[in-house]
């Protein structure tokens, strides 16, 4: 049984206070309002702006309904853990906020997780965050011919490079299979937006820890060499103790600063898990 229904509606809720909320703690949760999928556009479009489409990722996202900017979230019918990044870190014009929707939990797990990339920041040891200064992080996807298009959404080669220019990422087309490929050169720590402190968000691990799906995807260090083991065991264990899940009830909503919180999921076997996203900025 879920709790009760709260008796102020969704949009009733003060933008001013959300807002504040967002830029304090970079994180808000709206549970019980059992929201419709209509309200969550509606709060979604006052609170925010810029909705852009899903690029660049290993695995491309479906449409939720007649509404271009509402996506299921990525990988939803295959259902694996996603280790928490920070949304379309491999990009260069990626989301500054990320909303989710529940339409409907998974009967079981499938958990929401985030983590605070400030927090993670703080905890790296010296030497880790030394590398990452020094170094930036590269980014590698080879995709299929036929995933490519549906990644990038369109099969316009000059759509394509007209997108890659704009994000800085290097990519070729193999003339006999057509397969893409592509490279970008990111730094694995950002600012956040509202704080202005620094922040541990990028794509690192999932990619360390394999993506399901038929592109193949890979991080190195700017140098070429691979992110090294005792780095990938602090960050995985920093990963663990700082995940906060977030366990789904229908019509929750989660707002989250792409600039500071990270982000991922739990596995579910639950083919009914529906989850939606929108992918946007905040309102100045
Ligand atoms: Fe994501």
């Amino acid at each position: 049984m879920y709790p009760e229904r709260r008796e102020t509606p969704l949009l009733a809720l003060d933008p001013t206070t959300l807002l504040d909320r967002l830029r304090t703690t970079g994180v808000v949760l709206l549970q019980n309002f059992r929201a419709s999928p209509d309200e969550f556009k509606q709060l979604s479009g006052q609170l925010s702006t810029n909705f852009m489409p899903y690029r660049g990722g290993a695995i491309p996202r479906a449409q939720v309904g007649n509404d271009s900017t509402v996506l299921a979230v990525t990988g939803s019918h295959l259902r694996y853990a996603v280790s928490l990044h920070g949304e379309m870190y491999y990009m260069k014009q990626r989301p500054s906020v990320i909303w989710f929707y529940c339409a409907v939990p998974a009967a079981e797990a499938g958990e929401t997780t985030v983590a605070d990339g400030e927090l993670f920041y703080a905890r790296l040891q010296p030497e880790t965050r030394s590398l990452f200064a020094s170094q930036d992080l590269v980014y590698w996807r080879t995709y299929p011919d036929g995933v490519w298009q549906r990644v990038y959404q369109t099969d316009d080669l000059d759509e394509l490079a007209r997108i890659c220019a704009e994000n800085e990422i290097e990519f070729e087309l193999e003339a006999a299979t057509r397969s893409l490929t592509t490279r970008s050169t990111r730094s694995a720590i950002s600012t956040s937006r509202y704080t202005q402190n620094p922040v541990f968000i990028n794509n690192i691990l999932p990619l360390l820890d394999g993506i399901v799906g038929e592109t193949t995807s890979y991080v190195r260090l700017a140098d070429g060499s691979e992110i090294p083991t005792t780095v990938a065991t602090e960050l995985r264990s920093l990963a663990e103790e700082l995940t906060i899940p977030i366990a789904w009830q229908p019509g929750d909503l989660l707002l989250i600063d792409n600039t500071r919180w990270l982000h991922g999921r739990h596995a579910y076997t639950d083919a009914k898990r529906d989850i939606h996203v929108r992918l946007g900025d905040i309102v100045a």
